[in-house]
């Protein structure tokens, strides 16, 4: 049986599903909450015939694509999206978002440049005051990583390296990431340009001024706020 989190993933999941049109081309986000919003779109081309093409944000996001019949393309083929559907690991009250926290954020802001319009879906313990309780995720190169961390702790955090069964986490692009606590940002947009002007970085999980509706699955149902 699905524990509540779950049942409010997917019920975002499924209503993020119905804001794609007959012809769209989405970008698909990575984690948890994007599983369900995929299966919900195999099913609305299974039974509604809808035709559309998905850029997918992550191997594991191309691999539910393909498992649930959602069509593929990628940017040698489509420079622009319709709309991006993508989870967050925290959401401010001005729609500020810290993602990352499956090692996705590189793809995850490519694809959500690329879109008109990007919906992030959410359960309610992701909407946050202040972001910063969730540390955030940095995608640097491998190359002098321990060089760019400690340019990232001048910017008042301890950056810790993700590690997977004890060796670096690595992503799909290659890179490591370090995961930054530092528990309350004031101004988000100023964190994200300091730390995008160190050497090594490769991109941040703060997605800045990006974001045009959430989605939130609350145990009052599902509310759409843009
Ligand atoms: C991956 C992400 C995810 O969107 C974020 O971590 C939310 O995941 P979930 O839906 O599993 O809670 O940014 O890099």
């Amino acid at each position: 049986m699905m524990n509540t989190q779950e049942q409010l993933k997917k019920a975002v999941g499924e209503k993020a599903a119905t804001f794609v049109k007959d012809g769209m081309k989405v970008g698909l986000g990575s984690g948890s909450t994007v599983y369900w919003l995929v299966r919900a779109l195999g099913e609305r081309i299974e039974q509604e015939g809808i035709q559309i093409e998905g850029i997918p944000s992550s191997i594991q996001t191309g691999a539910w694509a393909k498992e649930f019949g959602v069509p593929l393309t990628n940017f040698a083929e489509t420079k622009e999206l319709d709309v991006t559907i993508d989870g967050s690991d925290e959401v401010d009250p001005d729609f500020q978002l810290i993602k990352g926290g499956g090692a996705a954020l590189f793809r995850e802001k490519i694809i959500a440049q690329a879109a008109e319009k990007l919906i992030i879906i959410v359960d309610e313990s992701k909407m946050v005051d202040h972001l910063g309780a969730y540390a955030l995720p940095v995608e640097i190169l491998p190359f002098a990583w321990e060089r760019t961390a400690h340019e990232i702790e001048k910017l008042d955090c301890v950056p810790v390296l993700r590690l997977k069964d004890g060796e670096p986490l690595v992503t799909d692009n290659g890179n490591y990431i370090v995961d930054c606590p530092f528990e309350r940002i004031e101004d988000p947009a100023d964190l994200d340009r300091k730390i995008q002007a160190i050497a090594g970085v490769v991109e941040t999980g703060l997605f800045i001024d990006m974001a045009d509706t959430v989605i939130i699955g609350s145990s009052e149902g599902v509310t759409i706020k843009d």
